[in-house]
């Protein structure tokens, strides 16, 4: 790879699922680094993918022009596609290989200085390990689970939260006029950020979350004391990756070629029929889900995308390989990506956040 002075090119991919702010950091970058240093930007289609099989192209500034607010991701992305375990069909047998030297070439025949990841845990994992292998990368964390522990938020987050928000609000009125208890079932993974912040700013009344294992009866005697008090319809919001404190996750599917094979989904159904059974007032479920992911970023997102492409370029140019761009307080900073993949952020049960649910009556279930 070319020494300090001699950075020219740099690579973009992301990874993993899509989230809002993705093309506004695509954006940043592209934008810094032609019109800050004068490099040359190619981007990889559909993450990792993109790399083993050499699809891409360069970004110029008019391609990145008018993608500000636009959901997705221009350059696609994938959340299956891991070099160091590639799947390929031997002798009609799926069987997994190590391609990670023929993305790498990929990367070196197209003279790419430096490689830019915009992903979760799982693409930046990867990431991490084509560092360790000699490739110079710089990470930048995206993703609506908000679970990275290395900086305080992601983008995305806070544009899935407002869609959650709104979906509760939408739930509420119909709730209230037909009596119902409504179940809302939102994304997460395991971390509960989506189902507590939400559940707070839409007015839930349980909210379920998976730091907190829940006991169904603690629930139904919440829903029951609200009927008891006049309020005749109950806001039940269910993080995908709740469980009860005797039972286990709900799986929805496995997705075998992913870094993460589990897909959560389908708690919010055994909820419902749980209260619906033990109260016996009636009950709907709603799952969000990928609402969750899509639309326009939230100005929040789209400014912490911009800071993040940015700061990612200069760190490029700096040379501070192996290093992911992060939000501290108010600041951005930079961490070791190692360290940064290492651990998932996830909700205190102790936490201010939980505490301030409680003091309004919020019931975990707990
Ligand atoms: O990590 C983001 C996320 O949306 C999770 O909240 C969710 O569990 C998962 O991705 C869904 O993945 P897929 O797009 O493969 O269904």
């Amino acid at each position: 790879m070319n020494a300090k002075s001699e950075i020219k090119r740099i690579g973009i991919l992301t990874g993993g699922g899509d989230c809002p702010g993705l093309n506004a950091v695509i954006r940043a970058v592209v934008k810094t680094a032609i019109f800050r240093y004068g490099l040359e930007v190619i981007g990889f289609h559909d993450g990792y993918l993109g790399m083993i099989e050499d699809k891409a192209r360069a970004l110029e500034a008019a391609d990145v022009s008018g993608i500000l607010d636009r959901g997705g991701t221009i350059l696609g992305t994938s959340n299956r596609d891991n070099p160091f375990r590639f799947p390929a069909m031997v002798r009609g047998r799926k069987i997994f290989r190590d391609v990670s030297d023929q993305a790498i070439r990929n990367l070196r025949r197209r003279k790419i200085d430096v490689l830019i990841v915009v992903g979760g845990d799982g693409s930046l994992s990867i990431a991490q390990q084509l560092f360790q292998k000699g490739v110079p990368v710089v990470g930048i964390p995206k993703t609506i689970d908000n679970d990275l522990s290395a900086t305080d938020v992601t983008f995305g987050f806070d544009t899935a939260l407002e869609a959650a928000m709104e979906g509760i609000d939408r739930i509420h009125t119909t709730a209230e006029s037909h009596h119902r208890v409504m179940v809302v079932e939102v994304m997460g993974r395991y971390a509960g950020w989506i189902a507590l912040e939400a559940g707070l700013a839409g007015g839930g009344d349980v909210i379920l979350i998976p730091e907190i294992p829940y006991d169904i009866e603690k629930v139904c005697e919440k829903v029951k004391e609200r009927n008891r008090h006049g309020k005749r319809f109950s806001i039940v919001v269910v993080a995908e990756g709740a469980r009860p404190k005797k039972g286990e996750v709900v799986v929805q599917r496995m997705v075998e070629d992913s870094t993460d094979p589990v897909r959560l989904g389908g708690i919010g159904f055994k909820v419902s029929s749980e209260i619906e059974k033990r109260t016996g007032l009636e009950t709907r479920v709603t799952v969000l889900g990928h609402l969750q992911r899509g639309g326009s970023p939230s100005a929040f997102d789209r400014i912490l995308a911009t800071r993040f492409g940015t700061r990612a370029v200069e760190l490029a140019m700096e040379e501070k390989f192996g290093r992911m761009v992060c939000l501290r307080g108010r600041h951005i900073r930079d961490v070791d990506l190692k360290k940064a993949v290492t651990k998932l952020r996830r909700v205190s049960p102790n936490g201010n956040l939980v505490q301030t649910a409680r003091s309004i009556g919020i019931t975990f279930g707990d």
